[in-house]
């Protein structure tokens, strides 16, 4: 299976000078935690890693520190997250029929999560790891004036893995150029392209590091996976 590691944002709302996902948590870039979590991935063969030319040297120097087992290859990304996994995909291998996308930001999430999205692939042309919200979820008007109460029961929180058939994919982000859609997901293309999408169920230690409050929690969940062994 092959997978694409979007890597290529700024980091804004972790209000760091550089990409966020070059902060060190528990002596390792976040980005080395993802890497890590793929190379034990057993489905999972090859890696593209989408990341800005600026951070390219730097990330040629960790895959060599790392030296992982699986082909890495650094693809260049574009000034969105969609723009960057559109970049991924055109430079996939042609023999990729299907293709796991998962947030370079999601450093926690496990490689049996990596597995079960890849095995899970195989059966359905798209698919994304989610877990039930917890919280009451509130739709709000520009005046902070509530509008709506969706039903929890039948909310849950996107993650990645996100995982597609590369042919329908390329299909839905060509769509969603013409059509001028901005998502920040790739299920969200295949929704509006009338397409079915499943859930997995996801990891709720699998957060996004998004804030710096995110990386005070991820540090808190590594350390307790490697002190139990
Ligand atoms: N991403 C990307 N290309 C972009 C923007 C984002 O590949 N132009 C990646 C990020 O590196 C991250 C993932 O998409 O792994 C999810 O994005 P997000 O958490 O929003 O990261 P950033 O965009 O870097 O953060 P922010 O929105 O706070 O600036
Ligand atoms: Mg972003």
């Amino acid at each position: 299976m092959h997978l694409l590691i979007p890597a290529a944002g700024m980091g804004r709302r972790m209000g760091s000078d550089r990409n966020k996902l070059l902060l060190t948590l528990r002596s390792k870039p976040l980005i080395a935690w993802t890497l890590l979590a793929a190379e034990a991935a057993s489905q999972i063969n090859w890696i593209g890693i989408i990341a800005q030319p600026t951070d390219e040297a730097y990330l040629q120097e960790l895959l060599a520190a790392l030296s992982l087992t699986k082909k890495v290859q650094i693809i260049y990304g574009g000034s969105t997250r969609q723009e960057s996994v559109y970049n991924g995909l055109q430079r996939l291998p042609d023999t990729a029929e299907r293709v796991l996308i998962h947030d370079g930001a999601r450093c926690l999430a496990t490689p049996e999560l990596l597995n079960r999205c890849a095995e899970a692939i195989m059966h359905c042309p798209g698919l994304i790891a989610a877990v039930p919200v917890k919280d009451t979820i509130k739709v709000v008007d520009k005046d902070l004036l509530i509008q709506d109460t969706p039903d929890r029961s039948q909310l849950w929180a996107a993650q990645t893995p996100q995982a597609f058939d590369v042919k329908i994919l390329k299909n839905c982000h060509d769509e969603g150029l013409r059509q001028g859609w901005e998502v920040t997901d790739d299920a969200a293309l295949f929704e509006k392209c009338g397409l079915p999408v499943k859930i997995v169920e996801g990891e709720e230690t699998n957060l996004k590091i998004t804030t710096p409050v995110d990386l005070a929690i991820a540090e808190f969940i590594l350390a307790q996976r490697l002190d139990n062994g």
